[in-house]
């Protein structure tokens, strides 16, 4: 994709995903935030992050189904803006919810377990943030880093079932949420599936006679040897 084109759809990402956030801006300078202010920040931020986080997850799966290259430059920023938005519905949480009582608030997290999960979500969340930079991927290597970013599914699941644990009776939003996310892990796995076959079936394949392997080193050794003497 063209340079300008990466731009437009960067900016389209970020205006798309502050929007929720603008808007409960919004209200709350217009002293407009329904009967119950705190329930409805923490859901509007719960849902955004949500959106966002099976958004960045979904972006690997349309690389896999179309071999479009785009999706894989907008995962990193979907991903760190989901990365936000669970801060800042934590944070609220902890602020506005339990006004930092935090003795409450590990009852909370013990005893409640959709409160358990999220916080599992958030902290397995938090290495995937630190390292989502050039330099760290650098530094770990690319099998180990995607390896250790391979938390953000573990930390989706999480998410989906933080989702479906609080949601009241009747309520079928977050089974949508689920299968849109078993959807996603679906693809993932039946690529990392596909390429394990292949590269077995490679491991499998006949070796050449040994005739023509010697022929083969020979003329390497042959050619190295020229180079040298070059
Ligand atoms: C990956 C992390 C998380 C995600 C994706 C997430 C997502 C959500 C979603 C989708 C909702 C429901 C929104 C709705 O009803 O429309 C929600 C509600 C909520 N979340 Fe989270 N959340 C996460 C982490 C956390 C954490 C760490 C906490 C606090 C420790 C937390 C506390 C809450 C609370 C208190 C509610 C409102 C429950 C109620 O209305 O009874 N969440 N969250």
């Amino acid at each position: 994709m063209a340079y300008r084109g990466r731009v437009v759809l960067k900016a389209a990402v970020w205006v798309a995903s502050l929007w929720p956030l603008g808007v409960l801006v919004r209200g709350w300078l217009a002293d407009d935030l329904t009967a119950n202010p705190i329930d409805y920040v923490t859901r509007t931020l719960g849902l955004t992050a949500l959106v966002l986080l099976l958004t960045s997850l979904g972006m690997t799966p349309l690389r896999i189904l179309f071999r479009w290259s785009w999706p894989i430059q907008l995962r990193r920023l979907l991903g760190l803006l989901a990365f936000f938005y669970i801060c800042v519905h934590f944070s609220v949480w902890i602020g506005l919810d339990h006004f930092f009582a935090w003795k409450r608030m590990g009852q909370d997290v013990l005893k409640r377990p959709f409160i358990t999960v999220g916080v599992l979500a958030l902290a397995l969340l938090i290495p995937l943030a630190i390292t989502s930079t050039q330099g760290m991927i650098k530094r770990l290597g690319g099998a180990r880093w995607r390896l250790l970013h391979r938390l953000v599914c573990v930390a989706g699941v999480l998410g989906v079932l933080h989702f479906l644990w609080l949601a009241k009776k009747g309520r079928t939003t977050p089974y949508y949420y689920a299968i849109v996310l078993g959807v996603l892990l679906a693809v993932r796995l039946w690529d990392w599936g596909r390429k394990r076959l292949a590269s077995k079936a490679l491991k499998h394949e006949p070796s050449p006679p040994l005739g023509e392997r010697v022929a083969v080193r020979a003329e390497t050794l042959a050619s190295s040897d020229e180079a040298r003497a070059e």
